[in-house]
């Protein structure tokens, strides 16, 4: 498959990519957030680049370099500012895949003002954020709607509550109680489930494997 990858066969797809965590303000000096590194989908939007897709890439805030070849790259923290980027970006792109670490919940209230600590202790109110991927499954139509989905127990029966939920094509679903899955790592142990119900295993793999693997699936799916 490394042979194929050099062949540019995306290049009539338009792919929107959405990776890292969103960050959620509590006052000007602290945030709650998700563990995620970018990693998987900054190596999706590569092996899209150099396939030769044109790739939108949404970002929450990593530590990884721009990818080469971008076509538009859009830095945000906060779950509403990357629900609002996705909308904004729906349609000029016939791929949507959702590897960002999305925070459901945002704090209620946001200090301008340093929250200085007391002797009691502090109860933060959380407010849902909005679901970014079951907003985009409602209005769907024929794009392509990729998922992730990580989960530390019962994988296969979450995964499908969460194609069904969100209206997708199909779910990269992750073990995280495995070695060498998730976060940080530059591998992944993931099963492919599709809309059919369909599973596939997949052994580890380095993340830009599985990136094309992820790849060629929506090829496949798309006209
Ligand atoms: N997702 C999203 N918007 C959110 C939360 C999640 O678009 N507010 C997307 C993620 O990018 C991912 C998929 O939904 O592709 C699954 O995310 P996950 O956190 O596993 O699922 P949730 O539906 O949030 O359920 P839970 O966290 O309770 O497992
Ligand atoms: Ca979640």
């Amino acid at each position: 498959s490394s042979i194929l990858t050099l062949e540019q066969d995306l290049t009539d797809k338009n792919i929107l990519i959405t990776a890292g965590p969103t960050i959620e303000n509590i006052d000007p000096v602290r945030y709650i957030t998700n563990r995620s590194s970018g990693k998987m989908g900054y190596s999706i939007a590569r092996k899209a680049i150099e396939r030769g897709a044109n790739v939108t890439l949404i970002s929450g805030k990593t530590s990884l370099d721009i990818p080469n070849g971008v076509s538009e790259f859009i830095q945000v923290e906060s779950a509403k500012q990357m629900y609002e980027a996705v909308v904004d970006n729906l349609d000029k792109n016939d791929i949507i895949i959702k590897s960002a670490a999305v925070a459901d919940y945002k704090p209620k209230n946001i200090s301008d003002i340093k929250i200085k600590k007391s002797d009691d202790d502090l109860i933060i109110e959380l407010d849902r954020n909005k679901d970014i991927l079951k907003e985009i499954g409602k209005i769907k139509k024929d794009k392509i709607l990729v998922g992730f989905a990580a989960e530390t127990n019962d994988l296969i029966q979450n995964a499908k509550k969460k194609i069904e939920k969100k209206n997708l094509d199909f779910i990269v679903a992750n073990d995280l109680t495995q070695e060498g899955a998730g976060f940080g790592v530059d591998t992944n142990i993931v099963k492919i489930i599709d809309k059919n119900g369909n599973i596939q295993e997949y052994p580890k793999m380095k993340k830009y494997e599985l990136s094309n693997v992820i790849l060629d699936r929506v090829k496949m799916l798309s006209k």
